[in-house]
């Protein structure tokens, strides 16, 4: 595990202002952990979590992201949000590529990679989400498919630049099933082996798991060679939850 293993919540479309409690109690959990923590809220919620989490006397650790962008920095997109946005209503991070995007929403790898751009233009750290179907496990494509996803979904632009890379299996993201620890170990080396041969950054990568991670399992898949931090969605929501994900992290 890394000194600062990054703990990052994806609330997906889940959060009212009601949630911001639980924010709050994120926030203490992340004062006392040597994590580093970020939480990924709907963008409804972007400004007013910047505000409470920034207005508290001590400035807060916790960093806020986007769960998407459009490549342009603005437009006629009705109902896309630019990197430009995100910023400006308090994230400096953001994810792209996530599978309910590339699988709902038709995203290719290259327009991920367009948004990426786009996040370092607007001074955001890309969380970059790659990951197999059950199918294509079955059939044998994983390495392929994982390795295509990080050749045409990350671009040489981010050479020198702060960025993450995280391995979400499609198959188990909500269902309850982690893969084995060979599969991800294999997967965040098969990453990180990408990473060293096609950028040569001063800051290196963190390399997160994502899928099912839960505060029982979360200390065990941290202690995983190559993992450096977990993405996690549902039990991102719920601070009881989430700060036992951020103190296994200790
Ligand atoms: O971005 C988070 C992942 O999709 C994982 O979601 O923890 O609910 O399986 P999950």
């Amino acid at each position: 595990m890394p000194k600062h293993p990054l703990i990052a919540g994806n609330w997906k479309m889940h959060g009212l202002r009601e949630a911001i409690p639980e924010a709050l109690a994120m926030d203490r959990a992340a004062r006392d952990s040597r994590a580093s923590v970020a939480i990924f809220p709907p963008s409804t919620l972007l400004y007013a979590l910047s505000e409470a989490l920034q207005s508290r006397s001590e400035p807060s650790p916790v960093r806020l992201g986007g769960q998407d962008c459009h490549k342009d920095a603005q437009g006629a997109f009705t109902g896309d949000l630019s990197a430009e946005m995100l910023k400006d209503a308090g994230a400096d991070m953001v994810i792209l590529g996530h599978s309910e995007r590339r699988h709902g929403h038709k995203e290719a790898c290259e327009s991920v990679a367009a948004k990426t751009l786009a996040a370092l233009r607007a001074g955001l750290e890309p969380i970059i989400c790659i990951g197999e179907t059950l199918d294509q496990r079955q059939e044998g494509l994983t390495h392929a498919v994982l390795s295509k996803q990080l050749r045409d979904s990350l671009p040489l632009a981010l050479e020198g630049q702060t960025f993450h890379v995280a391995y979400e299996p499609v198959w188990a993201i909500g269902t309850g099933h982690v893969p084995t620890d060979d599969q991800v170990v294999d997967a965040m080396l098969l990453i990180q082996k990408h990473l060293a041969q096609r950028f040569h950054n001063q800051v290196v990568p963190h390399t997160l798991y994502g899928g099912s991670v839960k505060p029982d399992n979360a200390r065990h898949l941290l202690s995983l060679e190559g993992v450096d931090g977990l993405l996690v969605g549902g039990a991102s929501l719920k601070a009881e939850d989430f700060n036992r994900i951020i103190a296994a992290a200790d």
